[in-house]
């Protein structure tokens, strides 16, 4: 096969992970992140064109950096390809993983979701959604059950509040559809019964009714450890995620992906691309907490290092329609990834401190760049809240953590933290085995 040039669209540690998958490939050509970041810079060339830039991303591709056009798009982010980057491309026959704007609504509408997995008869939260606060205030108090309130629009990870009782979730309710809280994201919203349980994330490489679930993995949103404080984008993760048991994975197979390819098959969406299934394994077996339409982040970071076929070949073969989902093979061992941030993250961090990383030579070590940039002078500066990745594997889970947290360690920058406890929950329940 000839070699292929790839455009990776992103910034953040999901791209540089990415990055590092598609360039172990002996199909990679040139490779190209736009806009990239420090790091990323590190390993390819990057273009300064935003991931929102779509006719910008389109005519880097076409052109090809000066280089003939690319001969696959991988796209990071949801924004893009709610944007409609994925149907620009298509329709200039560059193929690109990620799906059109038509399937990325799984994740831009959290209200479409909720109508497509009743649809569907696929185990959710029960809920409902309103554009109304006075029929949303109504459907709250009578609701025999706690709630959630979602924005029903992107709104970065931020958009679900959690309320203590009714009168909170009122608020709220009033907040998006009155206040404008989450802008045009809030016009709509998600009401739905809060669910209780142990989350995973699933992700799925699909095309159209042919996928590969890779393994289950957890993320761990909260900024303190034992979960406390408020939301991240996450803090750490781990793959494969245990809580996901087989008798799980069965259920998820049967009762949520399944139906879901089929029912995207019945609405016309050819979806190619990552289907993130968030789910909480609640009593009654898995449910659905959100969709997503890209790999997560941190989890990619983990399931990257994991993935032992080759990742650029399984990206084409979805891209051009065909992909043989028994060819990828997946490693025994764990990986785990812990966060480095910078101070005042999750809320307002500091930036352009300069970054000091291990020393000796950890090419072939999965340090992923999230939040930084270089500087002129050749330095790695701190460019963002989450600012680093460190990933350890390892054949058990202790040893893959002990892997990331000494990497961890050896980082140094000015107001660096991170979580300490990252698969507390899965070593807990290990020594409870013992
Ligand atoms: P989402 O953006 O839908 O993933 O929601 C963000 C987080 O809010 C999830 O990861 C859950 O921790 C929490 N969450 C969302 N929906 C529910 C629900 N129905 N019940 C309990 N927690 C939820
Ligand atoms: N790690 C959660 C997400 O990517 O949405």
């Amino acid at each position: 096969m000839e070699k292929l040039d790839v455009l990776v669209v992103g910034s953040g540690g999901r791209e540089h992970a990415l990055v590092k998958a598609i360039k172990k490939s002996p199909l990679c050509g040139n490779l190209v992140c736009a806009p990239g970041n420090g790091g990323i810079a590190l390993d390819c060339k990057t273009c300064p064109v935003s991931a929102e830039d779509i006719p910008g991303l389109v005519g880097l591709a076409e052109s090809g950096n000066g280089g003939g056009r690319f001969s696959l798009v991988v796209c990071g982010p949801e924004v893009p390809l709610s944007l409609g980057l994925a149907d620009e491309l298509r329709s200039r026959g560059i193929p690109v993983y990620g799906p059109s704007k038509n399937g990325a609504v799984l994740e831009a509408s959290k209200a479409f979701s909720k109508n497509f997995l009743k649809k569907y008869g696929i185990p959710t939260a029960v809920g409902e959604n309103f554009t109304d606060s006075s029929l949303a205030e109504e459907y709250i108090r009578k609701a025999p059950f706690d709630v959630v309130i979602k924005a029903s629009g992107l709104a970065a990870g931020k958009g679900v509040v959690i309320p203590e009782n009714k009168d909170e979730a009122v608020e709220a309710a009033c907040d998006m559809l009155e206040n404008g809280m989450f802008g045009d994201s809030g016009r709509e919203i998600v009401v739905e019964e809060k669910m209780e349980g142990e989350e995973a994330s699933i992700m799925l490489v699909v095309c159209g009714r042919n996928y590969v679930m890779l393994p289950p993995s957890q993320d761990h949103k909260r900024v303190g450890d034992g979960d406390m404080g408020p939301n991240t984008g996450g803090m750490g993760a781990y793959a494969p995620a245990a809580v996901a048991t087989e008798e799980v994975l069965k259920l998820v197979r049967e009762r949520i992906v399944e139906p879901t390819l089929e029912g995207l098959e019945k609405e016309g969406i050819d979806y190619r691309g990552t289907l993130y299934v968030g789910i909480m394994i609640t009593k009654d077996g898995p449910k659905v907490v959100e969709f997503n339409v890209r790999f997560g982040d941190p989890e990619c970071q983990v399931l990257m290092p994991l993935i032992k076929s080759d990742v650029l070949e399984l990206l084409y073969g979805v891209a051009n329609g065909g992909f043989n989902p028994d060819e990828v093979r997946i490693s025994e061992g764990y990986a785990a990834i812990v966060v480095v941030c910078a101070e005042g993250y999750p809320g307002k961090y500091r930036k352009g401190d300069e970054i000091f990383l291990p020393k000796g030579d950890y090419s072939e070590k999965w340090v992923v760049h999230a939040g930084t940039k270089s500087s002129p002078d050749g330095k790695i500066l701190t460019n963002g809240g989450r600012v680093l990745g460190m990933v350890g594997l390892g054949g058990r889970l202790e040893e893959a953590l002990e892997n990331a947290y000494s990497l961890a360690g050896e980082v140094k920058f000015d107001g660096a933290f991170f979580r300490k406890d990252i698969g507390y929950r899965e070593l807990r329940r290990e020594s409870l085995r013992k």
